[in-house]
């Protein structure tokens, strides 16, 4: 058989993909040349016909040309298709992609609504960590240790990175048995707050808490809480209960209706007197009947408050003669879920786009 010259091959194959202008004749080009029955694949083929000498360098002539050309129409390809996007691009024709755009969930969308009325007011938006220690979270709030009032805020421990045996030889004995938790309400920044400024003070405190609740419509082992605390000479009751009942009213003023406030003694061990923040039903509108939301009382409670305790100020070093307060603090996901009428919190946490593209 006569000896073929790959070199002739090589130039027909150059002149086809050059003069190619589209990506199925790039293919058709590859099939005929590379492909398992294409031109090269059969010479390959031939090469057991050849004399034994010129085998070798047939078949890396072969070789060679194999090569070159499936860089060449590698290249080719690329090029192709940057010239179909290009012309895609510029297509004023062709249908628009629909760009989703994200939205801001109904929990962040409601703390900064609270948020919004409170720094309206003069307040200062700050914010703690979550990972707290023990004295932030409960001593240092007047709620002792082995107190039962600790039992209404079970609370995740965190392990120690060092057993406390061990920290104990090391360190004073004052850091020695701090023990971190995971906060189980955002009343802890009071301390940090005071023990960092001098009054006067307003702040709000937007964040999560942690509680080993175990989870169902209206439980959930984190959920969102906002903390307030007002601190100045001659902070009085009235004070508590003029800026409450006007954040009550505005945040509820969408509800159609001038809503009512109501204050019910209660306890906290870190204010003095305390006091309960029920609005009227904004579900039933105080017609009561049958109404499932307020169980037919007429009021939704939604705030805990009242004055900040002695205790609470001689922890952080407050003369507590010259300073009075008041604090308060509300579930975020219990006013989301009244405001915009959701029976079960699990809801918010589901990230259902069908839920959440509804705010
Ligand atoms: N920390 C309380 C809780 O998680 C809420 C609270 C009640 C905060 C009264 C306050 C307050 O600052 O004065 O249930």
């Amino acid at each position: 058989m006569s000896i073929i010259n790959t070199g002739d091959i090589q130039k027909k194959a150059e002149q086809a993909i050059g003069a190619c202008s589209g990506l199925a004749r790039l293919e058709e080009i590859r099939i005929e040349y590379l492909g398992r029955q294409g031109l090269i694949a059969g010479l390959f083929a031939k090469i057991k016909e050849l004399p034994g000498d010129e085998r070798a360098s047939f078949g890396s002539a072969l070789n060679n040309l194999k090569k070159s050309l499936e860089l060449l129409i590698e290249e080719k390809r690329g090029l192709l298709k940057k010239v179909e996007f290009d012309r895609r691009a510029l297509d004023p024709s062709m249908p628009g992609v629909a760009v989703e755009s994200g939205g801001i969930h109904i929990l962040s969308k409601t703390i900064k609504e609270v948020c919004a009325i409170f720094t309206s007011m003069g307040f200062t938006v700050l914010e703690g960590p979550e990972i707290e220690t023990e004295y932030n979270n409960f001593t240092g709030l007047n709620i002792p240790l082995e107190h039962p009032s600790r039992d209404a805020f079970d609370t995740f421990y965190l392990k120690p990175a060092i057993p406390f045996r061990a920290q104990a030889r090391n360190q004073p004995p004052e850091t020695s048995r701090e023990k971190l938790l995971l906060r189980s309400h955002t009343s802890p920044v009071q301390i940090r707050a005071m023990k960092s400024l001098k009054p006067p003070l307003a702040v709000v405190v937007p964040g999560k808490v942690y509680r080993p609740d175990a989870t169902d419509a209206s439980h959930s082992f984190m959920f969102h809480q906002v903390e307030g605390f007002l601190v100045d000479e001659n902070v009085r009751f009235s004070d508590l209960k003029g800026v409450l009942d006007a954040f009550v009213k505005r945040l509820f003023s969408s509800a159609g209706g001038e809503v009512r406030t109501r204050f019910r003694p209660h306890f906290f061990p870190f204010t003095e007197p305390s006091a309960e923040v029920d609005v009227s039903c904004i579900i039933c509108k105080e017609h009561k009947k049958h109404c499932s939301v307020c169980g037919g009382k007429g009021w939704l409670e939604i705030l805990g408050s009242g004055m900040i305790h002695p205790n609470v100020f001689r922890h952080v070093g407050y003369n507590h003669k010259k300073y009075s307060g008041f604090a308060f603090g509300m579930g975020i996901e219990r006013i989301a879920m009244l405001k915009y009428r959701i029976n079960d919190i699990r809801i918010f946490f589901e990230n259902d786009l069908r839920f959440l593209k509804q705010f």
